[in-house]
């Protein structure tokens, strides 16, 4: 067979990869992780439980999940040279960047960097799980010149999270809203950045390596970059008449509306938008502003009207962090940061049988040239 006859644009629908981590069956609309359920596992269990299973293959005990708890804790802290560097970066610096550039800083410190073994890769992942939080809130706060905000022991992971995002602690119900967002960002299946974490895992380079690779992917707005581009979008309309004039002007212009289609899904609901559609209109009823929810379901509609497509996770989760008092820069950072036991899934699964990803090309230059 010529590669010619088999290549595929964009990769679509191509198998890069066997893996026991998950899968988006989209007849059955399920995203099997683990043989479980993820939206399922979001209503019943907390991200720490997902973090187990994505890491050990089933869910924790109370006891495993305590011990998880206690090893994050005791990684928490951050070396102070990276905090420095953090507050050195120029201050455009991108969000992203700053925290693809910690992640590298991190790797410096790592003492088992190139021991690619399970037990290696297991520990240096709770590491980063427990490290990476703090990057994504004290760039923000480098950034800001804003005091940096240590991590407290005494909040669960995700509280902890969001407190040094907001400098608040936060309420139950936010609490449960944003471990939420953590737990449907986890994984899912082969997105660009959990490939292009693969590739790099693949030449038995490093984890750190392959997750800086992922941040770099994950920053663009047809990836996790697109959370960002919502919000700034449902700002720009204020009001529901804005929201439907706006998504009109801009399908007008031929531009792509942030938020809706995908290439796995294509023309059906995510069903993690399905869940962030939900905890949105629960947290309105706390804190109002239900307008926003109700700007959210026009620009749905519009889309499915307009375009036959329809909303991905990042078109509802953008709303939500916006409602949790999230600044908007650091929304792909937090989904890079729940992504990433997925992503150090991925690259133990990747060493643990291993073959180089080295694909062929369609050559369509010119040949037989001289100087
Ligand atoms: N707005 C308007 N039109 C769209 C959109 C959109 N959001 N998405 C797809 N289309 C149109 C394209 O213009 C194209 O139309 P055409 O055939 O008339 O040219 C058609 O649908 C197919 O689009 P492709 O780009 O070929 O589809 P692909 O599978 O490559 O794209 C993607 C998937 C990148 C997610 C796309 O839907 C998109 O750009 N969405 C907006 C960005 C976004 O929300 N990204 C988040 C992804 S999910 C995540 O990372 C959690």
């Amino acid at each position: 067979m010529s590669t010619e006859q088999t290549f595929r644009p964009g990769l679509e629908g191509v198998i890069a990869s066997e893996t026991g981590i998950s899968y988006l069956d989209v007849e059955s609309e399920q995203i099997v992780i683990r043989g479980y359920d993820l939206i399922e596992l979001s209503k019943k269990v907390t991200y720490l439980d997902l973090v187990f299973l994505l890491m050990n293959d089933q869910l924790p005990t109370k006891e495993e999940r305590d011990r998880l708890d206690q090893e994050l804790k005791n990684e928490y802290q951050v070396p102070d040279e990276l905090l420095s560097i953090l507050k050195m970066l120029p201050k455009q610096t991108d969000s992203m960047d700053a925290l693809r550039t910690g992640i590298s800083i991190l790797a410096g410190f790592e003492n088992e960097l190139d021991d690619l073994s399970l037990e290696a890769n297991r520990r240096k992942t709770i590491r980063l799980l427990a490290k990476v939080p703090s990057i994504v809130a004290n760039s923000y706060h480098a950034k800001l010149n804003t005091p940096i905000i240590a991590p407290r022991s005494d909040l669960s992971y995700s509280a902890n999270f969001l407190y040094m995002i907001t400098g608040h602690v936060p309420s139950l119900l936010e609490m449960k809203a944003f471990d939420q967002t953590l737990m449907v960002y986890s994984e899912h299946e082969m997105p660009n950045s959990t490939f292009a974490a693969r590739v790099i895992a693949s030449t038995t380079s490093d984890i750190y390596g392959a997750l800086t690779g992922s941040v770099a992917s994950l920053k663009g707005k047809l990836h996790g970059g697109a959370n960002e581009a919502v919000m700034e979008m449902l700002l720009e309309a204020r009001t529901l008449e804005g929201m439907e004039m706006l998504i009109n002007q801009k399908l007008k212009n031929k531009e792509r509306i942030m938020g809706f289609g995908h290439r796995v899904y294509m023309k059906k609901m995510d069903p993690r938008a399905a869940l962030m559609k939900e905890a949105l209109l629960e947290l309105t009823k706390e804190k109002g502003n239900k307008e926003l929810y109700d700007m959210c379901v026009i620009g749905e509609e519009v889309m499915k009207r307009e375009k036959g497509l329809y909303p991905n996770l990042d078109y509802y989760a953008a709303p939500v962090y916006y409602l949790l008092g999230i600044p908007i820069s650091v929304y792909t950072p937090i989904f890079l940061a729940a992504r990433t036991i997925g992503v150090c899934a991925h690259v133990i699964e990747q060493h643990a049988n291993n073959r180089l990803f080295r694909p062929r090309v369609n050559y369509t230059g010119p040949r037989n040239l001289h100087p």
